[in-house]
């Protein structure tokens, strides 16, 4: 038997966790991005916090034209696959519409199954006021939550389209008193979608716990984008507060257009995408 020590392995990367996340806040901004397939993922992890499987994949990949027809069963795929992808960010998994707004024992059981089946460390769910008894529910069961106020788009025909929320006094108190009402039910966090910068700014001085902003404020403690926004790959629509860091979709049509003129002219496949022909056999 041999004396040789066994040979070091290398550290495995270790995944944030809910507690990482609050305390890196303090530190400087929290970056996050959706996610929605492992190969995205794994281009993602290492840049980022905080990677969220939104529910905005039923526009973004499904091409619905709201969150409202996902379902839970997608969620949890997607959620799976962003799991495999993401060795380090702290993976959470939106919850979607009709899957929690029932009862906080339905929230338990479908979160519980979202967490069972994909291994994501928490769940984001849409409320504020209305959902913190529920959000509190899941809590106290184990299950960490980041929330989700202002502009809510599963609640997109309540809001009447996609608005910006906070305008008026009345509305900018209610966002405030929702975020408020998260935070005291035990969210480790929460997204604040959609407001005025002024109402932005408010919240995310209000709070204790990190605020992570979507067309909000830069003063909140942390930013998220859905990253086809941000690749250019997502044409629909473009709100304001996004940032195109690249034009992606010119370049896929762009490639598309080349290799169908390439089949067309019969100069795809070449010699040397085929095997026994050519000098390379
Ligand atoms: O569904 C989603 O992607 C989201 C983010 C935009 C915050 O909720």
């Amino acid at each position: 038997m041999s004396t040789e020590p066994p040979a070091r392995r290398a550290d495995p990367v270790k995944r944030l966790g809910i507690r990482d996340i609050a305390a890196r806040a303090a530190a400087a901004p929290i970056v996050a991005l959706t996610a929605y397939t492992a190969p995205m993922a794994r281009m993602l992890d290492s840049h980022c916090d905080l990677l969220l499987v939104g529910d905005s994949l039923g526009m973004v990949v499904y091409g619905f034209d709201s969150t409202l027809a996902v379902t839970l069963e997608m969620m949890i795929a997607h959620g799976a696959a962003v799991m495999r992808g993401a060795a380090r960010a702290c993976v959470i998994v939106d919850l979607p519409f009709g899957s929690y707004q029932e009862s906080p024992a339905q929230a338990f059981r479908n979160a519980a199954r979202v967490m069972a089946e994909t291994g994501c460390t928490g769940v984001k769910l849409e409320g504020g006021a209305a959902m913190a008894e529920t959000i509190a529910f899941l809590v106290a069961r184990g299950i960490p939550v980041l929330g989700h106020v202002g502009l809510m788009p599963q609640s997109v025909h309540g809001h009447g389209g996609f608005r910006t929320q906070g305008r008026s006094a009345d509305e900018a108190a209610r966002i405030l008193a929702d975020a408020l009402a998260v935070e005291q039910a035990g969210a480790f966090a929460t997204v604040l979608e959609g407001v005025t910068e002024p109402l932005g700014r408010q919240v995310a001085e209000a709070l204790a716990i990190p605020v992570i902003g979507i067309g909000a404020s830069p003063a909140c403690d942390g930013q998220i984008l859905v990253t086809e926004d941000l690749l250019g790959l997502f044409g629909t629509f473009t709100p304001r507060f996004v940032r195109r860091y690249a034009e992606l979709g010119g370049a896929v049509a762009k490639a598309a257009e080349e290799y169908a003129a390439d089949v067309r002219a019969r100069r795809f496949p070449g010699a040397k995408e085929c095997v026994g022909i050519g000098k390379d056999g």
